[in-house]
């Protein structure tokens, strides 16, 4: 769906919603209901307000609108609407209403009635102010649907990436093991040490208690890079209170060997004491975005000394982290597009475009926070700021 198909309300998005039609009028009625179901609209009819009011608390959670005449015997229409509006605020409602009820329209103001539709009615008119009733609803839909998919699309974006972070930091260890191990079996199998004599005794175990360890000090190494990841994976959604600096050293922690082994430094300087309320895991993907955004523009462009800085520090209300690379800066004709979702320049990897989309959202929606960018001499600063509490 493109965007201004997103945007767009046609007959086809009434298919399948279901109205709760409150009218008196039996003939009436039965005509509304045929054109109803025309237009593929599932109908619960009642013949007057108290019966619609006891449906509507019944099966609440599958009507989708209220459509209703005023003048209706036991309970009217609008006093009906009162009644629903007081456990449901933003149900779209039509009134259908015949010329001479004018007197209506403040109180439907204030009940927040969408649209009304004049008796009699005209088919086309009605669907016009069907469609026009349930507009706000199918566009927060859509916008809430296309969001869960930007952010799972995100999350496995983040996973390779992790997966490649975990080769790199796995490849030295899992060395080191293995060569500590083909020692042990190469001097068992060679004779090496002279187990005839006390010394030589003394010697194997000495050698073998040392080997032991080596690769007992890397197992645990291995097992501790696996918990910095379950951490990050962990989806809690839970406020904390701590430094800014922790989730940067963190992140780090997961990122240090794949920098290192593209020959990229990273120069820290966390000086924010602040503390601030944060969602650790999140601000943790943000950071992780912003260095593997300056890692892949390294290895594209790449050149003789690459670096990454990371300042933190506590301003007056705020606590500010800027990350600095000298891969060259953002092109002046794509730096206003870059926080734009599915925006992405790297065809060769697939990016997906949502890196930078997703951390905007991270910190300005879930943390009331601003994250901008701009060139410097040489490369780019990203500047996150986090209210302090
Ligand atoms: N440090 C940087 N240096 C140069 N260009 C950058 C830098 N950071 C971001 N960009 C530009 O911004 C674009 C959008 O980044 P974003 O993280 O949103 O998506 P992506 O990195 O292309 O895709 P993905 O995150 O899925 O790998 C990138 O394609 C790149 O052109
Ligand atoms: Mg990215």
């Amino acid at each position: 769906m493109n965007i201004k198909e997103e945007l767009m309300i046609t007959a086809n998005d009434l298919e399948n919603i279901t109205i709760l039609y409150a009218e008196d009028d039996f003939q009436i009625q039965e005509g509304t209901v045929q054109t109803l179901n025309l237009f593929g609209i599932k109908v619960i009819s009642a013949n007057n307000g108290l019966e619609g009011l006891e449906l509507f608390n019944n099966s609440k959670q599958n009507i989708d609108m209220i459509l209703t005449v005023i003048k209706m015997p036991k309970l009217d229409g609008l006093s009906m609407i009162r009644e629903i509006r007081k456990t449901d605020k933003f149900i779209p409602v039509v009134i259908t209403t015949a010329h001479q009820e004018t007197d209506f329209l403040k109180t439907s103001i204030d009940l927040n009635v969408s649209a009304y539709v004049l008796k009699p009615i005209d088919i086309y008119q009605l669907r016009d102010s069907l469609i026009k009733a349930i507009e706000p609803k199918i566009l927060k839909d859509r916008l809430i649907e296309k969001h869960q998919l930007m952010l799972t699309q995100s999350r496995f974006a983040t996973m390779g990436e992790m997966i490649n972070m975990i080769a790199h930091q796995w490849r030295q260890p899992l060395a080191a093991i293995g060569t500590a191990s083909f020692n042990l079996k190469y001097k068992l199998q060679t004779h090496k040490f002279d187990l005839n004599t006390k010394e030589g005794q003394k010697e194997q175990a000495s050698f073998f208690e040392k080997k032991l360890d080596e690769i007992e000090y890397y197992v645990q190494n291995l097992t501790a890079t696996v918990d910095d990841f379950r951490n990050f994976f962990k989806s809690d959604k839970k406020i904390v209170k701590k430094t800014i600096n922790e989730p940067i050293e963190n992140s780090l922690k997961i990122m240090q060997k794949s920098l290192d082994s593209n020959n990229i430094t990273v120069i820290t300087q966390l000086q924010s004491t602040n503390i601030i309320n944060i969602y650790e895991n999140e601000i943790m993907h943000v950071i992780l975005n912003i260095l593997n955004n300056a890692q892949d523009n390294f290895l594209e462009n790449s050149k003789e000394s690459m670096m990454i800085n990371i300042n933190t520090k506590d301003l007056q209300d705020t606590t500010q982290i800027d990350i600095f690379d000298n891969g060259g800066g953002i092109n002046d004709t794509i730096i206003d597009k870059i926080f734009k979702p599915y925006f992405s320049t790297k065809k060769e990897k697939n990016g997906t475009g949502i890196g930078l989309y997703m951390s905007k959202t991270i910190i300005e929606q879930n943390h009331q926070g601003k994250l901008n960018v701009y060139n410097e001499k040489d490369g780019v600063t990203f500047t996150i700021t986090l209210p302090t509490i």
